[in-house]
């Protein structure tokens, strides 16, 4: 984070923002309607809902990648206006580019940003080592496991180091196990990062497990935040061992109680054939 940035300040903050789409039939459909968000530097947000509900929309809008039909999208007391260079994005689909190797896929964001090729390779070097991946530097994409491929998203994320990771179901293709450990090693990064994080999620278990807060947004169209939890978990948490925890365990008993009305109304609405998707 620089020196400029208040303690006050939001590392991203909507604002009243509602989002709109043309349909291919020529009518509007709100997808998301007075969404206020805000996330302060140093702060892990989870963003849960049903399908549809606009999670991926907002945190559009949080990049500046889509803007606001109404309301305001700022980052660090500034307007949104084209890419927020603040943030880095991490895709549900990671974004390696195939015909490049490990090593120059996560030395890329450097050398885009001006970096001589040397320097940003040796970046790369240390933060492959960071995330296991010393000895793959020079493979393709291809040849490298789901786990191994989100692990060279992360260090493609981490090593410009952004003031705000915008993860978008970064984990959801992964197996349980490889998906705990992927968790457990971003939270260790992030931790003392002051970093903000706005992390979608299906998953609930994950959302608590990772979150400072946890926001759930309501069944669409014109889906807003119909409720937000603080997660008073202790850290460091073991995500290994977390879901024993009682505390997880109230936690989320009563969330999933309001997540419930909102996935199951969405359910309903497409078994009625009235489902925006
Ligand atoms: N470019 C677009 N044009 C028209 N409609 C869109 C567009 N992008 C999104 N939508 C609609 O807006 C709504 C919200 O979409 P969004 O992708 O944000 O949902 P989501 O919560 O991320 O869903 P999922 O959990 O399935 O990823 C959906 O009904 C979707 O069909
Ligand atoms: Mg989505």
């Amino acid at each position: 984070m620089d020196q400029q940035t208040a303690l006050d300040e939001y590392a991203v903050d909507l604002e009243g923002c509602s989002k709109e789409f043309t349909t291919p039939g020529g009518e509007t459909y709100v997808a998301v309607r007075d969404i206020s968000l805000k996330v302060r530097p140093g702060r892990f947000v989870s963003v849960v809902g049903p399908t549809g509900s606009g999670k991926s929309t907002i945190l559009n809008m949080a990049a500046g990648l889509l803007a606001p039909s109404e309301g305001t999208a700022k980052s660090f007391g500034q307007p949104v206006k084209g890419v927020n260079r603040r943030a880095a994005y991490m895709f549900q689909q990671d974004a390696l580019l195939p015909w490049k190797t490990v090593v120059d896929n996560v030395s890329l964001g450097l050398t885009m940003a001006g970096a001589g090729k040397a320097e940003a390779r040796t970046e790369a070097q240390r933060w492959l080592e960071k995330v296991g991946l010393k000895d793959f530097a020079d493979r393709y994409p291809h040849q490298l496991s789901g786990g191994m491929r989100k692990r060279t998203a992360v260090a493609q994320a981490w090593i410009v180091n952004p003031d705000i990771l915008l993860m978008d179901e970064p984990f959801s293709a992964l197996d349980v196990q490889t998906r705990q450990i992927m968790e457990n090693e971003l939270l260790a990064l992030w931790q003392e990062s002051g970093k903000a994080v706005v992390f979608i999620t299906h998953d609930l278990d994950e959302a608590i497990a990772l979150s400072d807060e946890v926001v759930i947004l309501g069944a669409g169209p014109g889906s807003t935040v119909v409720g937000s939890y603080e997660i008073t978990i202790p850290r460091p948490r073991d995500l290994l061992e977390i879901r024993d925890d009682p505390q997880f365990i109230e936690l989320h008993r009563e969330i999933w109680g309001r997540l419930r009305i909102e996935v199951s109304k969405t359910y309903q609405t497409s078994a009625l054939g009235g489902g925006a998707e």
